[in-house]
């Protein structure tokens, strides 16, 4: 018999959008439910995407920085990995945080169901969960199911030689050649991955360039160190078709200008894009409007067009980033509680979390030059920090992108180790509207990669001590 209860809020997906906007509203005082169709709280992020890839990164950034530490005149030999330990590491990280996460949700009084959730009506969710179905009534609820892998049409999403990001993260085994199909974010992060654990790795990119839409000089540095790494990388290429074959391997026909190969892989990676799960909701019962991509449309108080149902996150469209989904569901916790507040933020920032790390935030030279937005830039090459010299980094670079008019960061790029964390810098600059000398005149620490950012700063005034620059550039 379905039981009918009433929540004053009602969250949809327990990922980092839909767990944080499930605890802001509880610290809130309301009541909240919080239902996945997983066991595990924490979504694709926590449990099958970033945090999983990023344990699996810090491996292999260890396995490379060990193996250049042959050129300053320590040599280790040849790594020996355990696989089933490498998995059992990566694994015991996951369940660390999402236990977390469920005590978190114990602590703060909000009741977690596992099932799939769907609209009755704009007030009502039906719950499909092992049980049988649970419906529930809201004052507000709070979309954040997230998103799926897409799939090439043609090619067999069932079969186990044929990865996503999901099954490549559960490191069954090493393949001996992998074929990446998107030469995207999850696609080279997870390529690095397997080329370290000693599979021969071949990416295949639809576009003429690797991460496509992100500022060449920034992914320079990280192409180069792949071209050592996987066996072979094709731009401007297309899959045509993709056939599994009975001995387990996978033969894949790619087209590009030099006409139709055809080669054979233990394993393929599909990476080309993620589709939001608007789908499962049966959001036909609902007046709530999508776009033609199937995201769900928001305002910036993440309200869809009915006004007590917010979407936050992946579903509620690009960029698909965890950060921006947490951010998002605080905006609309608040808002759902009765509190001002607003989508707001000057800039969201981008991190590919490769060896070296490509991250960029705000303005990017090639929307600047698609918009005819005009900037000036400073740019700072890594080869003359010392910190960046000492660690064997010198082929990174960081640039700060100004207002030419009031001096002020429009954006900023970085590739090197630990760009992921320094682009933090240029965000708060962004974010509180800093100027040239508001970063050049902070005291950095030397000698460290964060100064890299005043040197920008630096090399953009006309200050820098630590280039040459003529006369005539300078500010
Ligand atoms: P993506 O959009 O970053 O890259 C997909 C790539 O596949 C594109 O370069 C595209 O041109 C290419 N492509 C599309 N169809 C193709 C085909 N038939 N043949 C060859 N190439 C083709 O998508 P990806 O890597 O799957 O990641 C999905 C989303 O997940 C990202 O947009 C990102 O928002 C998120 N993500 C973010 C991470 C991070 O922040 N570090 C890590 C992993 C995922």
């Amino acid at each position: 018999m379905a039981e009918l209860k009433h929540y004053e809020i009602a969250v949809i997906g327990a990922g980092p959008g839909g767990y944080a906007a499930a605890f802001r509203a509880a610290d809130l005082g309301k009541q909240v439910l919080l239902i996945d169709r997983d066991n595990e709280l924490g979504g694709v992020c926590l449990n099958r995407g970033c945090i999983p890839s990023k344990a699996l990164l810090h491996i292999s950034k260890v396995m490379s920085e060990a193996e250049h530490l042959s050129k300053m005149g320590v040599t280790y030999g040849k790594p020996a990995i355990d696989i089933d330990q490498v998995r059992a590491h990566k694994n015991k990280i996951v369940s660390q945080l999402n236990g977390g996460i469920a005590q978190m949700a114990k602590a703060r009084k909000v009741d977690t169901i596992q099932g799939l959730a769907a609209f009755k009506s704009n007030s009502e969710l039906n719950i499909e969960t092992e049980d049988g179905h649970i419906s529930i009534s809201f004052d507000k609820c709070i979309i954040a199911a997230g998103s799926t892998s897409a799939m090439i049409p043609g090619v067999p999403n069932d079969h186990p030689s044929i990865l996503t990001s999901r099954t490549a993260l559960d490191l069954v085994d090493i393949p001996e050649k992998l074929l990446v199909i998107g030469g995207g974010v999850i696609g080279l992060e997870l390529g690095q991955v397997y080329a370290a654990f000693g599979s021969r790795v071949s990416v295949v990119e639809f576009l003429p360039t690797l991460l496509p839409g992100t500022d060449p000089d920034l992914v320079r540095p990280l192409q180069r160190k792949l071209k050592n790494q996987f066996e072979s990388i094709l731009v401007s290429s297309k899959v045509i078709s993709v056939e599994a074959n009975d001995d387990g391997t996978v033969t894949v026909a790619i087209e590009n200008d030099k006409g139709i190969k055809r080669e054979s892989f233990n394993k393929v990676l599909v990476s080309v894009g993620r589709k939001p799960n608007s789908n499962f909701l049966n959001l036909d019962s609902t007046e709530i409007e999508m776009n033609d991509f199937g995201f769900i449309n928001v305002d910036v108080y993440q309200r869809t067009s009915i006004k007590n149902i917010f979407a936050i996150g992946d579903i509620a469209g690009n960029p698909m980033l965890a950060h921006k989904a947490t951010h998002e569901g605080k905006v609309a916790a608040e808002v759902a509680s009765g509190h001002p507040a607003a989508f707001d933020a000057r800039a969201i920032p981008s991190v590919v979390y490769t060896d070296p790390e490509v991250a960029w935030a705000g303005l990017t030279e090639i929307e600047a030059k698609e918009k005819n937005i005009s900037y000036e830039s400073g740019d700072f090459p890594w080869a003359a920090s010392g910190k960046a010299l000492a660690i064997g980094a010198n082929r990174g670079k960081t640039k700060i992108l100004f207002d030419p008019e009031t001096k002020q960061v429009l954006g900023v790029g970085i590739v090197g180790p630990g760009a992921g964390d320094l682009i933090s810098e240029g965000m708060l600059a962004i974010e509180m509207g800093a100027d040239a000398e508001d970063i050049g005149l902070t005291i950095h620490p030397h000698p460290s990669l964060s100064e890299t950012l005043a040197a920008a700063a630096e090399m953009f005034s006309g200050t820098i001590t630590d280039l040459y620059i003529p006369k005539k550039k300078r500010h």
